[in-house]
């Protein structure tokens, strides 16, 4: 079971610092882009986090994201017929931390 991909675009939300949050993972809440409930019966929970910081974040509605609960992007790889139906999944090792190697470019890292 993969997330719905509630929208293809961002949303701007008014966090405050320290406040505890649910964010809706599986795309289904009536209240995005925090959690309503919805994911009951399915597999999913809502991802919770604390804001650090007051003030306006860009929160993913894609559900894709591989910074949930903050847009990265990759909503753009959905276009509006993708909307309200289930996405491929979030690619397998996205929500990991990346790890920084050596490039040419950056040979020092
Ligand atoms: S409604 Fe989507 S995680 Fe709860």
């Amino acid at each position: 079971m993969n997330p719905i991909v509630a929208n293809n675009k961002p949303v701007k939300v008014d966090l405050t610092a320290g406040k505890d949050y649910y964010f809706c993972a599986c795309g289904r809440s009536d209240n995005q882009p925090f959690c309503d409930g919805s994911h009951a019966g399915t597999e999913f929970k809502p991802k919770p986090f604390t804001a650090e910081k007051s003030g306006d974040a860009f929160l993913c509605q894609c559900k894709h994201s591989a910074n949930l609960p903050f847009c990265d992007g990759t909503h753009k790889k959905f276009d509006d017929s993708a909307v309200g139906k289930e996405g491929p999944g979030i690619e397998a090792g996205a929500n990991k931390i990346p790890v920084a190697s050596a490039t040419t470019e950056e040979p020092t890292v």
